[in-house]
C-alpha cells in the first residue's frame, strides 16, 4: 500500500514539475524570432556595441514610446519617465521586487531590506531612515570618510605619484576606490576595519568573499533558467558550491561581530549594527539587515567615482572649474572641508550628478508585476512578468536631456550658478518614489569628499583615454579590467 502511495506521489510530483516547467518555458518564449530576441540570443548586438546596456540604450532611443520587450527574457524595459513614476510611485503596490529577485539574492541577503517586500521592508525602512537621517550618524560617517581619505587614500596616491608604487606612477583607480569604499562601509555598518587600503593593499578575506558572493549571486540572474542554478545548489556543485562557501565567510564575520557586541555591550558604539541592536533581538535578522548595507555602500560609491574620474580625465575644463570652486569655498589651508562647505559647492554637485547620469552605478533595476497592468505609455504588462527601468539608457535619451545628452556637461544642472535637483523619475540613479535609496546623501557626501581631496592635490589621468568603458556583468557597474590611471602631484 505504502509503495503504491509512494509511486503515485512520485508520479504526481514528476508530472507537476514537468507541467510547471512547460508553463515557465512557454512564458519565456525561448523561440521568439523578433529582431531584438534574435540579436539577444545570437549576441549579434556585440558586433556594434561595447556593452549590452549601450545596445538597450540604442533600442530605447529608437522606440517611439521609450519601451521595448525582450520576449525571451520575459522582460519589458523602459526609459520613459512616466512609466518609471508609475512603477516606483503611482502603482508601487503592483511592482514589488518579487520572488524571482528575492530567490537570486536570498542566500546572501536573507531578509535584509534590499531583498524583501511588505511588512519586513516597511519595518526596516522606518528603522533605517530614522538612523540614517540623524545628525549623529552623518557626522560619524563624515569622520570615517575623512579618516580613510587622509590616513590611507592620500598617502597612497602620493606614494604612487613619487613612483614608489611602480616606476610608471600608475595604479588601478577602480581597485583603490573599491578598497576605499569597502573599508568605509564595513566601519560604518559593523565598526570593523578590514584594512583593504593599507599601504600593502592586502587581500582581505571578507572583501574577497563578499565580492565573490555578489558576483555569483548576480550570475544566477543570467542563467537561462532558474532551474539550472537551483539544481546546482541542490547538489552543491560548481558555482553554487563556491557561493555557499563565500556566503559562509561573510555571515561568520557578521555573526562574530554581533556576538562580540552582545557580550561587550553596544551602547557606546556609533556604527549601524550597534544602533539597530536596540530595536532587533533576532541575531540572524540583524545580520541580514547589516549585510544589505555592505552591498548598498560597497560597489556603488566606487563605481560612481570610477565613472567620474574617467570623465574628468577627458574634461580638463570641468576639472579646472572644480578646483576653482574648491579653492574659493574651502580656502588654501583647510585639510577637511566641512559638511556646510561641501553643500555650497554647486558646480561639484552638478559634476557628480552629471557623471552618474552617464555612468549610473546601478545601470538597471527590475520589478515583477503582481497583476496584469497597463503602463502610462500603453504597454501591457502581464501578471508575473518582469519590468525594468534603465537609468543608463535614460541618461542617454535626447528627449530627456536634449541633443547634447552624450556630453559630460555639469552646467546643465545649474541655474544662475545654483544646483537644481533633478526630477527623480527622469534621473532614477538612486531609484525614486517609495523605495528611493536611503544612503543618497551619505553617498554624495562621500563621493564629493574624495573628489575634493584628490583633485586639489593630484592630476589623475586615465592611461588609455580613447578606449570606451566596457562593463563586467554584475549587480553594480564595474569596468572590465579596472581603470589604470597615472597620478602626478600638482605643483
Ligand atoms: C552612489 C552611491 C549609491 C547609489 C547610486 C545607490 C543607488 C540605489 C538604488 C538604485 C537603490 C534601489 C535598489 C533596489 O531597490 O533594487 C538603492 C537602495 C538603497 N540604498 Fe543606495 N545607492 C548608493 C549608496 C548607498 C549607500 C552608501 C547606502 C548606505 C549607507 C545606501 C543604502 C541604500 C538602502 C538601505 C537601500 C534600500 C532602500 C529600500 O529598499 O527601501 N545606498 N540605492
Amino acid at each position: 500500500m505504502s509503495a503504491t502511495c509512494g509511486f503515485f506521489f512520485f508520479s504526481f510530483t514528476l508530472l507537476f514539475s514537468f507541467f510547471s516547467f512547460l508553463i515557465f518555458v512557454t512564458r519565456m518564449k525561448p523561440w521568439c524570432n523578433c529582431d531584438i530576441c534574435k540579436s539577444y540570443l545570437t549576441v549579434a548586438w556585440a558586433t556594434k556595441f561595447a556593452n549590452l546596456c549601450d545596445w538597450y540604450a540604442h533600442l530605447l532611443r529608437k522606440s517611439p514610446s521609450g519601451t521595448i520587450h525582450v520576449h525571451v527574457l520575459g522582460n519589458t524595459i523602459t526609459s520613459n519617465p512616466d512609466n518609471v513614476e508609475y512603477i516606483l510611485k503611482t502603482n508601487f503596490q503592483n511592482y514589488p521586487k518579487g520572488k524571482p529577485f528575492s530567490a537570486i539574492l536570498g542566500d546572501l541577503l536573507g531578509q535584509g531590506i534590499f531583498n524583501v517586500d511588505g511588512d519586513s521592508w516597511r519595518f526596516q525602512r522606518k528603522m533605517a531612515s530614522l538612523e540614517l537621517g540623524s545628525v549623529a550618524i552623518r557626522s560619524y560617517a563624515m569622520d570615517l570618510v575623512n579618516e580613510e581619505i587622509h590616513a590611507r587614500l592620500i598617502p597612497l596616491a602620493a606614494s604612487t605619484a613619487r613612483g614608489e608604487f611602480n616606476a610608471n606612477r600608475v595604479l588601478d583607480l577602480q581597485d583603490i576606490l573599491r578598497r576605499f569604499s569597502f573599508d568605509n562601509i564595513c566601519k560604518f555598518s559593523f565598526g570593523l576595519d578590514p584594512g583593504c587600503l593599507l599601504p600593502t593593499l592586502p587581500v582581505s578575506d571578507i572583501a574577497v568573499a563578499f565580492d565573490l558572493a555578489s558576483k555569483l549571486s548576480a550570475e544566477r540572474a543570467m542563467a537561462s533558467s532558474p532551474f539550472i542554478w537551483k539544481a546546482k545548489r541542490l547538489f552543491r556543485t560548481g558555482s553554487e558550491k563556491k557561493l555557499k562557501e563565500a556566503i559562509k565567510v561573510v555571515h561568520d564575520v557578521a555573526d562574530n561581530m554581533i556576538k562580540q557586541r552582545r557580550e561587550m555591550g553596544f551602547n557606546s558604539h556609533r556604527d549601524l549594527l550597534s544602533r539597530f541592536m536596540g530595536c532587533v533581538d533576532d541575531d540572524a535578522y540583524l545580520r541580514d539587515i547589516v549585510v544589505s548595507f555592505l552591498l548598498a555602500g560597497r560597489d556603488t560609491i566606487a563605481s560612481g567615482l570610477t565613472g567620474f574620474f574617467w570623465l574628468l580625465s577627458r574634461s580638463p575644463e570641468v576639472e579646472a572649474r572644480i578646483r576653482e570652486e574648491v579653492g574659493r569655498v574651502v580656502g588654501p589651508g583647510l585639510e577637511f572641508p566641512t559638511f556646510e562647505q561641501i553643500r555650497h559647492m554647486h558646480y561639484l554637485n552638478a559634476a557628480v550628478h552629471e557623471s552618474m547620469r552617464l555612468f549610473p552605478p546601478i545601470q538597471f533595476d527590475s520589478k515583477f508585476a503582481t497583476e496584469d497592468d497597463v503602463l502610462p505609455d500603453g504597454t501591457f504588462v502581464r501578471k508575473g512578468s518582469r519590468v525594468t527601468y534603465h537609468p543608463y539608457a535614460m541618461g542617454r535619451m535626447e528627449n530627456i536631456w536634449g541633443p547634447d545628452c552624450l556630453q559630460f556637461r555639469p552646467e546643465r544642472w545649474l541655474r544662475d550658478g545654483v544646483f537644481v535637483p533633478p526630477c527623480p523619475f527622469k534621473y532614477p540613479v538612486f531609484q525614486a518614489g517609495l523605495r528611493v535609496c536611503l544612503g543618497k546623501d551619505l553617498a554624495l557626501m562621500e563621493m564629493k569628499s574624495v573628489v575634493i581631496s584628490l583633485v586639489r592635490r593630484f592630476d589623475i589621468r586615465v592611461v588609455e583615454p580613447d578606449l570606451d568603458l566596457r562593463f563586467a556583468p554584475g549587480l553594480t557597474a564595474s569596468v572590465r579590467g579596472g581603470l589604470p590611471v597615472r597620478v602626478s602631484e600638482r605643483k
